[in-house]
């Protein structure tokens, strides 16, 4: 099978972008101001998944850009990485209204933005941010308290990965216990990012395997692009870096119509409620419920037409 090459993916991941920044597949296309697709590097070994844009995002089209999304630079920051070097996205792209948690028809909605995303990325680990994502991400209901700083293989889509569940960062902005689990957590990433890439998804389970092979369409994820791949698990590829940075395919050339509206630029915000678990979990902090007001962000006008954003380097 024919490997897509980062240029491909990347893309590729244009053409997702724009279908998604049009999307209708769900209530919250009538209250969102902007889709937020997510940003970063688009061959980034290392993605994150929050759960939905809060207002600040909604303005700017951009994810984690409010006081989580500072919190969420810091943290990468203290284990050498930078925004530009991962991709950050979220469950759902648009913003529910008064940062409400998103429903499960929404997340059923927006879910295959996701997959696909997963799936051009390609990265290595998944940071699932709280409970949103990491119950998404594992298909499993157990709440984050109980399962994060545990990685574990995952696969979503034709994509499998080392998945490590995290706090969300919303949750640690006001809880300093939880905000040191995050930080010791987030401490064991640079060597998760160096094992071998994640072994593929297992087949499905069937009486008749190679007819249920055939009937579900292609074997559970190509190599695409060597490192990357799962199957490129004999060491001969070596650790995929964080971002795949500068790489002689050239794949890590901004485009300058897509730069936009570094997170400084935007006004302290607002982070969206990383919903817990409805049982409460010892540690489980509450999230801040409701968006601050924009202190110096954009001008939100009426109808601020501001074109969506994607940051995608
Ligand atoms: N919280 C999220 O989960 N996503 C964002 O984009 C911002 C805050």
């Amino acid at each position: 099978m024919e490997a897509a090459s980062p240029e491909d993916r990347r893309e590729r991941l244009k053409v997702v972008y724009a279908e998604a920044s049009g999307c209708v597949r769900c209530p919250l296309a009538a209250t969102r101001t902007t889709v937020v697709f997510g940003s970063g590097h688009a061959d980034a070994g290392l993605m994150f998944v929050g759960e939905a844009p809060g207002a600040q995002e909604d303005k700017t089209g951009l994810p984690f850009v409010g006081q989580a999304g500072k919190l969420l630079d810091r943290l990468l920051g203290e284990v050498g990485l930078a925004r530009h070097e991962v991709f950050i996205a979220n469950v759902v792209k648009c913003r529910p209204p008064q940062n409400r948690d998103p429903h499960p028809n929404e997340i059923e909605a927006c879910r295959d933005y996701l997959v696909r995303q997963v799936e051009l990325i390609q990265p290595l680990v998944v940071c699932s941010l709280g409970n949103f994502a990491t119950k998404l991400l594992r298909g499993d209901p157990t709440g984050i308290t109980r399962v994060h700083g545990q990685p574990e293989v995952r696969s979503l889509g034709a994509a499998a990965f080392r998945l490590y569940p995290l706090f969300h960062p919303a949750a640690a902005l006001y809880t300093p216990a939880t905000l040191e689990i995050l930080r010791a957590d987030f401490q064991r990433i640079p060597a998760l990012l160096k094992l071998e890439p994640a072994p593929p998804p297992p087949p499905p389970t069937s009486r008749e395997p190679a007819l249920d092979e055939a009937a579900t369409g292609p074997p559970p994820r190509a190599a695409t692009g060597g490192a990357s791949g799962p199957e490129a698990t004999g060491g001969a590829a070596g650790p995929r870096p964080v971002a795949h940075a500068p790489r002689p395919d050239g794949v890590e050339v901004p485009t300058p119509a897509e730069a936009s509206a570094p997170a400084e630029a935007s006004a302290p915000a607002e982070a969206p409620a990383p919903a817990e678990d409805p049982a409460p979990e010892a540690g489980a902090p509450e999230a801040p419920a409701e968006a601050q007001p924009s202190a110096g962000g954009p001008p939100s006008g009426e109808d601020d037409e501001r074109p969506p954003q994607l940051d995608l380097f």
